[in-house]
């Protein structure tokens, strides 16, 4: 099965996949995904380089998953270490050089790092072997690491990782540090928008609209599962939409300052103003060529409406604002979408962006508690949310709770 040819085509389409990937978290899963294929690793973790530490930033592991109930995904707390000789990792990214573990617990006492087995007794697992490589580009040095865990023969026995595994994996890791190094930029250029956003509107930081990507992309995947969508579709759906996501908001930069920043409730005309936050964010993807610039504009328009048909802005021209015709109401006011008239990402995005404001502190309101919160959600089923998305939401309640509380700094 895993012949040179088999490997090499795999290498190549990878190569093109990471080209149309542009997200950092959906690259990192991708990453992990064909690493523990190539070296048939039942577990791997990427760390990211920032500064002097590693942040450890992304983890699968196989026999820990099966624990889980299906669908689930594992969400770690993010954690650091430092660029130093004292752990494996830290050690490959101080050095640069690569080290292939046997037995992690039985390490040559004249090696200056230690693992640290606090993670196995924590998660009741047992690292064995372990490949750790550097992910260096010429032109930034080392900006990761990556390193895969317990190598397996094919029944199920953890052994040492091969010579060939090594080879496979530097071009792999090669290949893995450019596109994440683009993936970075891609993602520093949006931070950067969403950071300018941010001086216009305290309340859209990083840190929320990372929350409202992180809980729309889990909606969107258990969504997906159920109306059989295919996984090629959701892989590359995904990591648009997690940035579309992210961007919903983008049009309040337009929003003067005294109504955005208004402490107190808004008066029904300084609201008609903030409406317009929804069209003229989705005209900065003018002309929609992309798949990219059509998703942000769907979900920068679409994510106020609400299911029964009383959100907004409706059917309007996104370019003027306008009612399109044949959608207005007998005041000539365009008439607010409603049900599966609302795209999917936008009626996603209406529920997880409620969700996240509800739960965080305004300047025109309190945080309110998580048992109102979910009273309110479960009570707008069917009529500010699409009741099958309420459904998922409180299947997925957990998980939403891990991501609320990995993205609160
Ligand atoms: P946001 O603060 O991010 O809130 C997003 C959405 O969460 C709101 O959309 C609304 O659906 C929901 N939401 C937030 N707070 C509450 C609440 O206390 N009760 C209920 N039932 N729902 C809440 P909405 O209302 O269309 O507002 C869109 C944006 O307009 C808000 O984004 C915020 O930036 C601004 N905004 C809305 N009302 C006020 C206000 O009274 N004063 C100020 N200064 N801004 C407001
Ligand atoms: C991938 O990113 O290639 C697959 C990982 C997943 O679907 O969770
Ligand atoms: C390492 O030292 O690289 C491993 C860190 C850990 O898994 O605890
Ligand atoms: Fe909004
Ligand atoms: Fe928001």
């Amino acid at each position: 099965m895993r012949n040179e040819t088999q490997m090499l085509k795999s290498l190549l389409h990878l190569g093109v996949e990471l080209n149309q990937v542009h997200d950092l978290d959906i690259l990192m899963e991708t990453i992990l995904e064909r690493a523990r294929f190539f070296s048939r690793a039942d577990a791997g973790s990427i760390y990211i380089r920032d500064g002097e530490n590693l942040q450890f930033s992304y983890t699968q592991n196989q026999t820990l998953s099966q624990r889980l109930s299906p669908g689930r995904k594992l969400v770690y707390t993010r954690f650091s270490i430092p660029v130093n000789d004292k752990s494996i990792a830290g050690y490959v990214a101080q050095t640069g050089v690569f080290l292939n573990l046997d037995d992690v617990y039985h390490l040559d006492k004249s090696l200056p790092f230690r693992f640290n087995k606090e993670m196995d007794e924590v998660s009741n697992y047992r690292t064995a072997s372990m490949l750790t490589l550097p992910l260096t580009t010429a032109t930034t040095g080392v900006t990761g690491v990556l390193q895969v865990i317990n190598a397996t023969d094919g029944c199920g026995h953890v052994v040492p990782f091969s010579p060939d595994d090594e080879t496979v994996m530097f071009h792999f890791a090669a290949l893995a540090a450019v596109a994440l190094e683009r993936a970075q930029m891609t993602r520093s250029t949006i931070l950067r928008i969403v950071k300018m956003a941010e001086m216009r509107d305290p309340t859209e930081t990083g840190v929320h609209v990372s929350r409202v990507a992180g809980y729309s992309v889990a909606l969107y995947e258990a969504w997906a599962k159920r109306h059989d969508v295919s996984q090629q579709e959701v892989h590359k759906t995904r990591d648009v939409f997690r940035m579309a996501a992210m961007l919903h908001d983008v049009g309040k930069t337009a929003i003067p300052d005294s109504i955005l920043k208004k402490p107190g409730k808004l008066d029904a005309e300084e609201f008609e103003v903030m409406k317009e936050h929804t069209f003229i964010g989705a005209r900065l993807f003018y002309p929609f060529e992309s798949f990219y610039d059509k998703t942000c504009a769907e979900v920068a328009v679409a994510h106020h409406e609400k299911w029964d048909g009383t959100g907004y802005p409706g059917h309007v021209d996104v370019m003027t604002g306008e009612p399109l015709e044949g959608f207005t109401d007998a005041a000539g006011r365009a008439r607010p979408k409603a049900g599966e008239e609302i795209p999917i990402f936008g009626r996603i995005v209406a529920l997880a962006d409620v969700y996240d404001a509800l739960l965080s502190k305004r300047v025109y309101k309190a945080e309110w508690k998580e048992s109102e919160v979910l009273a309110y959600i479960h009570g707008q089923s069917a009529r500010q949310f699409d009741p099958e998305l309420v459904e998922i939401f409180f299947e997925l309640l957990d998980e939403f709770r891990r991501i609320h509380a990995l993205y609160t700094s």
